[in-house]
């Protein structure tokens, strides 16, 4: 992956459909784009049939008109590889190309993202399109660069066709070589699963109260993410040998079951996200789906793309209301909104945005998913804002490159990912604790990264930041626990949560006493274990005389040598025992804390370790305003983020100029509803 952003300055772009509208209409959109601010337009992810109307005979003469059209309006493009949409010749002449539910029924063609990653067929008919694609393509200056497909895993991120079963027997072969080592790994004696020859092993198919077995389900995880990854590169791979080396590859996500890292390091020269913040203001009666954070939310998705990717860029940032005609119901973005959103793109990383979409579609699934121009394509305001948009882009073009600065990292796994998804009550735990980091470090203005622990993971990276909390790592193995404990010796300081490092690689729980491998590093063990449930009085755990929320489970803990107890339970059979332990260890200290973290937690954690407000010295901020800050080459840009209905007022302490206005700003200042402003930082 390369460190530094393919964007030497800040890029605006659009996702356009040249097939959805008459061609006489392309001038003046084109023009429009330009004349907007916008640069690179992506096309053509879903033509296939355009490019490849029968099987073997390929047609260039449409899109050659496009772009030849967007060269003429000094724009460039993204070709999309058609791949997400199999054209209908393929659906029905190859019906093995076709993906199924877990009964064996397949998806028909009609909707998209049909196909499947093993097919031998949709394999090939893959590599000629996209071989046809690049060597027409490959070398045309105004293609600036490609996407892989379209959003890998999206809509679907589970595969049962016949394909993929027999690609699953084929990746289990690899991976354990026998069938009595598989079965030890999936634990098949437990209720006579026993495989007794290879043809007998399938993916994941209709079982009884949906009870598969979890080491099955976490090792077919892995193969989802494995099929993905190989498709991803099999493009690649094409592209690479046939394009010209000015041409970029990315492609958008990001989406369950795939291991992102994997696939742009193999794959990408960068990653590109699409964000859609409206969905938080979406009619649900779904309670998970509701978040204190709201649109502020997003700012969570984009950390974690770039700890995919530092630099990245967004592919889809989302320009008007939301709706396919089978789903959501949500507002249009208010003045202001759209602005909003691409700064807290900026803020986090990305030094392109593409707005999704040019015009709104009149006609199929997404006649309700707006872009920016409505049907019609008359001037409007959200037209005006993107005007607006490109003046604040000329203020901060060279933060292109720039590096988020983060005070802490938030430590997952993919094994961990994927091993919780079936785990119902440690996805619960999980995703509390998830929310109420990001909420304590965005409500007390301290920036959090995202860090996936992966085989290749040094001890170098760990060591750029303070603190980590690796809240729940159900696996944890001795090599990352090793990782950990140098991290804690050379300084650092290690937050660990209730559920800790009881399960091997294969999702099998282990017999040494709780935390496994992590007792020795935070000095505590586990003595007694419990879900809080709904009928159970509050239970807290007290540290120095502060309460904090005993969240969802707890582990009742008793302290090892050298570690000392900080806080204990006040309620419940456990009362007065253990809920907190820490343990200093060379340099640092790790922290045990028996349950699933909330936002007050985690906020506790951050004052006490001294690192909340991590902009004070130049600025007060509001809860309800997110700060964020980029660093290139000795310049730092503050962003300052309202994402309310009402104005918030911040205070300046030291002179800043304010990058949109131009102004040099000290004291009390109001940012409106939705507002945003940068400042650029002078150096203290
Ligand atoms: C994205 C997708 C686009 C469009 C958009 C709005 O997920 O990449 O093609 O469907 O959502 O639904």
């Amino acid at each position: 992956m390369k460190k530094d952003s393919i964007f030497k300055k800040l890029t605006m772009g659009v996702c356009y459909y040249p097939e959805h509208w008459d061609e006489a209409l392309w001038d003046s959109d084109l023009r429009r784009m330009k004349e907007a601010g916008i640069e690179l337009v992506r096309i053509g992810e879903f033509a296939w049939t355009i490019f490849e109307p029968e099987e073997g005979v390929f047609s260039f003469d449409f899109f050659d008109r496009f772009i030849e059209a967007a060269r003429r309006h000094g724009l460039r493009v993204i070709l999309g590889t058609p791949t997400a949409t199999p054209p209908a010749w393929a659906s029905h002449d190859y019906p093995e190309i076709l993906n199924a539910d877990i009964s064996g029924t397949l998806y028909r063609h009609g909707a998209r993202r049909h196909y499947n990653y093993n097919s031998v067929k949709y394999l090939q008919l893959t590599r000629e399109i996209v071989t046809q694609l690049t060597r027409h393509y490959g070398h045309n200056p105004v293609v600036a660069g490609w996407q892989i497909d379209n959003e890998l895993n999206c809509e679907l991120s589970e595969f049962y066709s016949e394909s993929d079963t027999a690609a699953f027997r084929l990746f289990l072969r690899k991976k354990y070589g026998s069938l009595d080592a598989l079965n030890r790994a999936w634990g098949a004696v437990f209720w006579n699963q026993t495989y007794t020859s290879w043809d007998q092993v399938f993916v994941p198919r209709h079982t009884i109260n949906h009870t598969i077995n979890p080491h099955q389900m976490l090792d077919y995880y892995r193969f989802i993410s494995e099929s993905a990854c190989s498709y991803a590169k099999v493009q690649s791979d094409i592209l690479r040998a046939n394009i010209s080396p000015d041409q970029f590859i990315t492609t958008n996500g990001m989406f369950p079951n795939l291991d992102n890292h994997r696939m742009t390091r193999e794959s990408l020269d960068f990653y590109t996200y699409d964000s859609y913040p409206d969905f938080a203001f979406q009619l649900t009666e779904d309670p998970l789906n509701s978040d204190t954070l709201g649109d502020r939310k997003w700012s969570r998705n984009l950390s974690e793309t770039r700890c995919i990717c530092p630099h990245f860029g967004i592919m889809e940032q989302q320009s008007g209301s939301p709706g396919w005609n089978t789903r959501m119901e949500a507002p249009a973005p208010k003045p202001g909104q759209m602005t909003l959103w691409t700064m807290q793109s900026i803020a986090h990383g990305a030094d392109y945005v593409s707005y999704f979409r040019w015009r709104t579609s009149t006609m199929g699934t997404e006649i309700y998913w707006h872009g920016i121009l409505d049907y019609c394509g008359k001037e409007n305001r959200r037209l005006r804002e993107v005007r607006q948009i490109t003046q604040k882009f000329d203020a901060i073009r060279d933060i292109a490159g720039a590096m988020y600065r983060a005070s802490f990292a938030f430590v997952k796994d993919y094994d961990n990912v994927w091993d919780s998804q079936l785990d119902v009550w440690v996805n619960r735990v999980n995703k509390a604790s998830e929310k109420g980091w990001f909420n304590a470090s965005q409500l007390t203005h301290t920036p959090m990264d995202y860090l996936y622990l992966q085989d290749g993971t040094t001890l170098d990276e760990l060591l750029r930041y303070p603190l980590l909390v690796y809240p729940h790592a159900a696996i944890l193995t001795q090599p990352r626990a090793e990782l950990l404990r140098q991290y804690v010796e050379a300084g650092g300081k290690l937050i660990l949560g209730c559920r800790t490092g009881y399960k091997s690689i294969t999702g099998q729980c282990c017999m040494d006493p709780m935390p496994g491998p992590a007792r020795d590093i935070c000095g505590a063990e586990v003595e007694d274990f419990t879900f809080v449930g709904p009928a159970d009085e509050p239970v807290h755990i007290v540290w120095e005389g502060t309460v904090l929320d005993g969240a969802v489970f707890n582990d009742i803990l008793s302290p090892l040598d050298g570690a000392e107890v900080l806080g204990v339970f006040d309620s419940n059979y456990y009362q007065g025992k253990p809920g907190l332990i820490r343990k200093k260890l060379g340099k640092g200290e790790a922290y045990y804390f028996g349950a699933a973290f909330d936002s007050q937690a985690a906020a506790v954690f951050l004052k006490r370790l001294g690192l909340t407000e991590a902009f004070s010295a130049w600025v007060d901020a509001p809860s309800g305003c997110e700060l964020a800050m980029r660093e290139k080459e000795g310049k730092r840009w503050l962003f300052a983020l309202n994402y309310g209905a009402h104005s918030e007022e911040i205070v300046l302490k030291v002179p800043m100029q304010e990058a949109f206005s131009g102004k040099v700003c000290t004291g009390t200042l109001t940012l409106p509803a939705y507002g945003t402003a940068v400042f650029l930082v002078p150096q203290l």
